[in-house]
């Protein structure tokens, strides 16, 4: 069990923490815009509590891949001037992570107060997890909190370096929510426990099925990754995005389930296209026929929906990772939305494991009437893989 934030005592400390405030963001009329600020105001439980008990909270982040190089559009001081406002409070900014600038700030910070520091990755060293670059951000405090779980699967300065080297290294409420959903919830979860899996890649998702295999009753399956499937069954594809050096694994992931007699949906019919545009000409498969010549299959279909539909209302567990189609067209939409439909709907424990399936269901407007959205992408694959996340792992034991 990892030292939580709860346990440490903060008053009057600077308290480090790292948090994930990579955020998409557009450019409008030369200032950069935030999309989606989720993932900052996940955190403000965490900011919240250290301010009420007077420390003084340094926040540490990323944004975008600038490759060791200060990059103006991947400033974090936009998200500083969002931040303020959402706490209603001041927010300083240092211009650099590390080094004497940064060390005043810090040194100026009364209790309460919060500073931003600039982008981690600026600096090379943050990635390569170089030692004295952690060092560098060391020491800034004493206690380190890692609130970061979109960032808990990269082992970097930020996220593992730094914990060796302060006092005190604990989980903020935003790792620890993630971790009680995506790990504690899903340890021995309440029955049926229905997995539904989408998006265009078996290979994105195979360590989730083989690890979920011990555990699932039934898996939904949706997204690109159904023709891979399909192609491996000899059902046809037509033009279908399919990984064709995959079907062996395809193959072996049916022998699986079957042996593990764990009820494994694939979509009996499809919504096919011939092309991929907004208002483009659809229609649904015949059930069990496969996708015809020409065509592409871009959502799961209407008969599908209904035995998806079927499976999710039986359960008491759903963990959702991956859309049934290409849901940024409205065309191709109606089985990724359905689907988040039939999960609001249902009484069980509902979890949505992190990236596309969280921006569909943040879209159907039905984010409220859910158990559990992640924050996190590949850290949430990695987790739900059974995989030890580094930004976990660097923390301190509890005694
Ligand atoms: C994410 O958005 O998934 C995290 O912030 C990690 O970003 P990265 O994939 O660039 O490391």
């Amino acid at each position: 069990m990892k030292l939580s934030l709860r346990d440490l005592d903060v008053r009057n400390r600077a308290v480090l923490v790292r948090v994930d405030f990579n955020v998409p963001l557009e450019e409008k009329d030369g200032a950069q815009i935030i999309t989606d600020d989720t993932r900052i105001r996940e955190t403000l439980p965490t900011v919240g509590f250290l301010r009420e008990r007077g420390a003084k909270v340094i926040l540490m982040a990323h944004l975008g891949r600038p490759k060791g190089q200060p990059t103006p559009k991947y400033s974090l001081a936009p998200i500083a001037r969002h931040l303020a406002d959402l706490l209603h409070a001041p927010v300083d900014f240092a211009p650099d992570c590390v080094g004497a600038e940064a060390e005043a700030k810090v040194a100026a910070l009364v209790p309460g107060g919060v500073l931003l520091l600039e982008n981690l990755r600026f600096h090379a060293e943050e990635e390569a997890n170089d030692d004295s670059f952690s060092k560098g951000l060391a020491r800034l405090a004493d206690i380190y909190v890692n609130d970061a779980f979109g960032a808990a699967h990269r082992a970097h300065a930020s996220t593992a370096g730094v914990a060796a080297h302060v006092k005190q290294a604990a989980m903020g409420f935003l790792m620890e929510k993630e971790l009680k959903y995506l790990q504690g919830e899903l340890a021995d979860p309440p029955r049926p426990f229905v997995v539904i899996l989408g998006g265009s890649k078996v290979s994105d998702k195979i360590g989730v099925i083989k690890s979920l295999m011990q555990k699932a009753d039934v898996f939904l399956i949706g997204g690109a990754m159904a023709y891979t499937f399909d192609a491996a069954r000899g059902i046809p594809v037509g033009k279908s995005r399919v990984e064709a050096d995959k079907l062996d694994l395809a193959k072996e992931i049916l022998a699986l389930a079957e042996a593990k007699k764990v009820k494994f949906l694939l979509p009996v019919d499809s919504i096919e296209t011939q092309e991929i545009k907004p208002g483009a000409a659809t229609r649904a498969t015949k059930e069990g026929a496969g996708v015809d010549e020409g065509w592409m299959g871009v959502d799961v279909g209407p008969i599908t929906i209904e035995h998806f539909k079927a499976e999710i209302a039986r359960a008491q567990t759903v963990l959702w990772n991956g859309p049934m189609g290409i849901f940024e067209i409205e065309e191709f939409s109606h089985g990724t939305f359905s689907i988040a439909r039939a999960l609001a709907e249902c009484e069980g424990i509902s979890i949505i494991g992190g990236g596309d399936s969280v921006t569909a269901v943040q879209q159907s407007g039905l984010a409220e009437r859910m158990t559990f959205l992640s924050t996190g992408g590949g850290a949430s694959l990695e987790l739900l893989e059974g995989k030890d996340l580094p930004g976990v792992s660097a923390l301190t034991e509890k005694a």
